[in-house]
């Protein structure tokens, strides 16, 4: 399973880069708003630190549009996927894209009949929001499962569940048993995946008898 981070904070996606967990980025208009920067500046660092996909959103509504901001998107770096949003427009302005080969990121999905459409048109990824759902009530896990169920259904389906809107480590720990392929994860949900008090218990243990013996690793 793989894991973007979520975020358009450059220092955040350094120190967890570091970790060797993160395989990609996902960035949207409202995360490049909170990082008050330039989005291309920000983008040509997010692209020059992480090797993996990074996605970057068009703003236009009309398909016309979203393709040639895709293609200009695209053009800053080779690991940009295009994130589109799923509307008839966005649909189209993604074959075209994935006709030229270029990576694209259906988003806003919230449905499984709305992902079957994203992976018609060719999607390489499909973004399901789990959170969003979650708050209005709906079980954001069942449509993972339903389009994990769907996309197996049919061999030329090669389109990536990439699990969005993630809140919290349940939210991850039910993606992988669903076999998604991505979840993007804000940068305190990654981090929190390692908490667990027995560990830190157990080390703490460990540390105070290996004290007591009075030895060093390094010093033999
Ligand atoms: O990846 C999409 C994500 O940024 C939306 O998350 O928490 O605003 O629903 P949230």
């Amino acid at each position: 399973m793989k894991f973007f981070v979520d975020t358009a904070d450059i220092d955040e996606i350094r120190d967890l880069s570091a970790t060797g967990m993160v395989d990609g980025v996902t960035t949207n208009p409202s995360l490049v708003a909170k990082s008050g920067r330039d989005f291309f500046e920000v983008l040509d660092e997010i692209c020059e630190t992480v090797a993996g996909p990074v996605s970057a959103e068009v703003t236009a509504t009309d398909a016309e549009t979203m393709i040639a901001e895709g293609r200009k998107l695209r053009a800053r770096a080779d690991n940009i996927a295009v994130k589109v949003p799923l509307t008839w427009d966005g649909l189209k302005a993604c074959k075209a894209l994935t006709d030229d080969s270029i990576m694209v990121n259906v988003t806003l999905c919230f449905s499984a009949n709305q992902a079957l459409l994203a992976a018609k048109a060719g999607a390489t990824f499909i973004s399901p929001f789990v959170g969003r759902l979650d708050d209005i009530s709906n079980d954001g896990m069942d449509l993972i499962s339903d389009i994990r169920l769907i996309y197996d259904q049919y061999e030329d389906f090669d389109t990536e569940i990439l699990v969005a809107s993630v809140r919290n480590p349940i939210h991850v720990r039910e993606s992988a048993k669903m076999g998604a392929d991505v979840a993007t994860l804000p940068p305190a949900v990654l981090r929190s995946l390692i908490s667990h008090p027995l560990t830190d218990k157990g080390l703490e243990a460990f540390l105070k008898d290996w004290e007591k013996t009075g030895q060093s690793i390094l010093d033999r």
